[in-house]
């Protein structure tokens, strides 16, 4: 069994990245310039927005936050979209979701220029994907296909399971690992939270990536020996003493055994996450230079 380490591909990217930002100033180009969308004081995003930040500070990308109320309106929410869109400083931006209960999340997603969407949410952007065009990708998804192909494991024709059917996870990441592209080229089956089967199907994966959100649902039973794990879960929870811990919706001391690869939390995809959304704001950038 191998640990899939994802903090050191990460790092490897974000010096990459940083190596890249750094070529574009010394010939006098301006450096990319990531803005976020907070609305609201949810902590967790606040968290991952600092984490954002902080990892564009280091690769030299500039970032700007707008962070607007709980109580932001529709209207004001589609405002700051607009003047986003309209910045011609700003290369790409994301709306830090969830949303607050009162906004409608999918409109303000549509209202998202295409060309700016480094989440790669807008239905445009999706669309892409799924007839397998060039276009901007979800950054989690697209953190997990590097990993798959940093580490070398073979994805065609191998059985895919992905547990959850989220438009940030679960749907994008079946999508892209359908594509006939490397890597790639899957059988795809998508479990949710309907799946009646679910240990009878995930027991056939060759490649199992969990991103349904519930800590430690997959047990060593419901893994084929040998299988590749990927585990996207991360639930925050605080002990007695206050201290905050993460932890995976996979049981890794019982799974880990069992499996070829795996990837920890915290430790796996997590980090890819942020080395991956920065790769599309300097990818956003640069189209944006040449226009
Ligand atoms: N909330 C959880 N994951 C993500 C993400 O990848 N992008 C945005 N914008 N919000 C999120």
């Amino acid at each position: 069994m191998q640990i899939i380490d994802g903090k050191y591909v990460a790092a490897e990217l974000r010096q990459k990245i940083a190596a890249e930002v750094l070529a574009m100033t010394e010939v006098g180009e301006r450096p990319p310039h990531l803005a976020v969308l907070l609305v609201g004081d949810n902590p967790a995003s606040e968290a991952y927005v600092r984490l954002k930040r902080k990892a564009c500070e280091e690769c030299g990308i500039e970032s700007t936050l707008i962070h607007l109320s709980a109580d932001a309106t529709q209207g004001q929410v589609l405002a700051a979209v607009n003047n986003l869109n309209a910045d011609d400083a700003i290369d790409g931006y994301i709306v830090q979701l969830p949303l607050p209960d009162h906004i409608d999340e999918q409109w303000v997603i549509e209202n998202i220029d295409p060309s700016k969407d480094i989440d790669g949410f807008h239905p445009m952007n999706v669309g892409k994907m799924s007839i397998g065009l060039p276009g901007f990708r979800p950054a989690t998804p697209q953190g997990i296909l590097m990993l798959l192909e940093y580490y070398n494991i073979a994805t065609r024709g191998k059985h895919c399971v992905v547990i959850g059917r989220s438009n940030i996870v679960g749907k994008p990441v079946a999508s892209m690992l359908l594509q006939k592209a490397l890597p790639g080229n899957c059988t795809v089956t998508v479990c949710h939270s309907a799946t009646q089967n679910l240990q009878e199907l995930t027991r056939l994966a060759d490649i199992l990536i969990v991103a349904a959100g519930k800590p430690a649902i997959v047990t060593a039973s419901m893994v084929k020996p040998g299988a590749v794990v990927i585990d996207v879960g991360i639930t925050r929870w605080q002990d007695e003493e206050g201290k905050w811990h993460v932890q995976g919706d996979v049981d890794f001391a019982g799974v880990a055994p069992k499996s070829s690869y795996i990837t920890p939390v915290p430790g796996g995809v997590g980090p890819m996450t942020i080395a991956s959304l920065l790769k599309n704001t300097l990818r956003a950038s640069r189209r944006r230079n040449k226009e």
